[in-house]
């Protein structure tokens, strides 16, 4: 009886009535026997009949009917179906308050993430959803429960006899979906979804199974601290390492650089990690193929990092963290310098008009311009400067163009390269 979605959240408001005992805030509702709305802040007395609108999260609360029974009028809670026809209106009598934990408890262990997505869809945005519920303090709960029933579902495709890849794919997706959420991607982990989830897969023959679970693990360490710690902890560099150089699949290989990227983003113990098992070396193999994709998000990656490294070193509280390894001399090691002028020539030939491959390509010679300075082609870069500073005056609102600011990365790289190399492709 409780499998309506909006009575869930009529059933969650109800809540709003038990958080309100510690009693310092006067503003308090003053309800009426007329549906009213709910300032936010407000406190709702208990024993009110209290529902949400779920498209406008608009809370509204009144006085129960005189002819309510009730047994202990103060510890009564009520629940009213938001959106219910004539023909299926319910008792409106409230109901006890061990019920109505019990039919929450019920409706959540119901609460599928195709429902969840069903919401999502069908009320307003999930961060919506997700502060309304929140209010309630039941946001955290809700969210575990769900991710631990994800892990279940998961271990169950994953050891069934016959393998349903579709139905695998998707509970990785709902879990990618959740896990953009900071306080999610730490329950993850608190429910060993590394182990039983991310590294398993990741040796998983198909190849769509392995690209599904690099990008729930790149969405679980963006900018994320509990989960890089644990993805370091329990190995995840090597992990990706092997995985990046012996995978077959370029997909799967760029996915796999993505997710080394997040952990690597300002996490300086995963850095360290990462150049002492060889790190660089793995990724420089990229340049002896002709995947420039791949190559473009290498050095992407590398010149955030070095970047990183320029900020905290200009930093004193930082800079601790980054001095025990100079990230800078390692990349130079790896003749980043060659590489970099070596991709640049391969765009401007395989397509001179893939502008934001040359601007990550530019960018990341910029971040080396002090370092590299003779070691970069002149006469290309110049002619770059050049080509762009035309499509630049070209283009109608020009001081901010794109192809402006292009030319400006070309004229602060010249700034350091004097003298004139050749570079053979
Ligand atoms: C994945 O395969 C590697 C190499 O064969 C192995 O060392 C590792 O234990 C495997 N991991 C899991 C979780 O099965």
């Amino acid at each position: 009886m409780f499998q309506k979605l909006s009575v869930f959240l009529v059933l969650v408001s109800v809540f709003l009535i038990r958080c309100d005992e510690d009693e310092d805030n006067n503003d308090i509702f003053v309800p009426t026997k007329e549906w009213q709305g709910v300032k936010k802040g407000q406190k709702i007395p208990k024993g009110l009949h209290v529902r949400i609108n779920l498209e406008t999260g608009q809370t509204e609360a009144k006085l129960l009917d005189d002819d309510d029974k009730l047994e202990d009028k103060t510890k009564a809670l009520s629940a009213i179906p938001e959106d219910t026809r004539q023909e299926e209106t319910p008792s409106q009598s409230p109901i006890p308050k061990s019920t109505l934990e019990e039919a929450v408890k019920n409706l959540k262990n119901d609460f599928s993430p195709e429902e969840f997505k069903k919401i999502k869809n069908q009320y307003r945005t999930y961060d919506d959803i997700k502060k309304s519920l929140n209010e309630l303090n039941l946001t955290p709960k809700l969210d575990a429960e769900v991710i631990a029933d994800l892990i279940k579902n998961h271990k169950e495709v994953a050891s069934a006899e016959k393998f349903d890849k579709v139905e695998l794919l998707k509970i990785l997706e709902d879990l990618e979906f959740l896990a953009h959420q900071y306080d999610n991607a730490h329950e993850f982990v608190k429910q060993s979804g590394f182990g039983d989830i991310i590294y398993k897969n990741l040796n998983s023959s198909r190849v769509d199974v392995r690209k599904g679970t690099l990008k729930l693990m790149a969405a679980l360490m963006q900018n994320n601290v509990p989960p890089k710690i644990h993805a370091l902890e329990t190995g995840a560099i090597a992990i990706l390492l092997r995985l990046i150089n012996l995978e077959s699949d370029s997909g799967v290989k760029l996915r796999a650089v993505t997710a080394l990227g997040a952990l690597l983003r300002s996490f300086p113990a995963a850095q360290k990690k990462f150049i002492e098992s060889g790190g660089l070396s793995v990724l420089s193999k990229f340049f002896d193929t002709d995947n420039i994709r791949v190559q473009i998000k290498v050095v992407t990656m590398v010149s955030d990092l070095l970047v990183e490294h320029q900020w905290a070193g200009n930093d004193d509280k930082m800079s601790k963290y980054y001095v025990s390894f100079d990230l800078t001399k390692r990349i130079l090691e790896h003749e980043w310098c060659k590489k970099l002028n070596k991709l640049l020539l391969g765009l401007l030939i395989t397509d001179k008009d893939d502008h934001d491959s040359i601007e990550k390509c530019l960018t990341a010679m910029h971040s080396l311009r002090v370092q590299c300075k003779d070691e970069y082609e002149r006469e290309l870069i110049i002619s770059l400067r050049n080509r762009y500073e035309v499509l630049g005056a070209a283009d109608a609102d020009s001081s901010s163009s794109f192809f402006n600011v292009l030319k400006d990365l070309c004229d602060q790289i010249l700034h350091h390269v004097h003298t004139s190399v050749k570079t053979e492709l």
